[in-house]
């Protein structure tokens, strides 16, 4: 279990368990948390997330996606989950319209 994260999602109440390394949205896919996606590079935009605790356990954002959050006018806290990766620990993912 140590290399597993444990990522919850709400406000579904659901949690999966996933390899270091998997996206949000593959994350999601495992605890039956359906994140719509489009582009899937981080570029249009279409599957932003709130991230309310262990964001310091994700991988840090590559600057098209810290482009494409300025661009959607959504802050600190705001991830692209097909970019985010889950790295260790426990992360809680808020996904709904931001
Ligand atoms: S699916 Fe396009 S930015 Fe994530």
């Amino acid at each position: 279990m140590a290399d597993l994260v444990e990522v919850h999602f709400v406000p579904a109440a659901q949690t999966a368990w996933v390899r270091a390394g998997v996206t949000i949205v593959a994350a999601g896919e495992a605890a039956g948390v359906d994140i719509v996606t489009g582009c899937t590079q981080g570029m249009c935009g279409t599957d932003p997330v709130r991230i309310r605790s262990g964001g310091v356990d994700l991988s840090p954002p590559e600057p098209h996606e810290i482009g494409t959050l300025e661009r959607m006018g959504l802050g600190v806290g705001h991830r692209l989950a097909c970019s985010a990766r889950v790295l260790r620990g426990r992360i809680e993912i808020e996904t709904g319209t931001f």
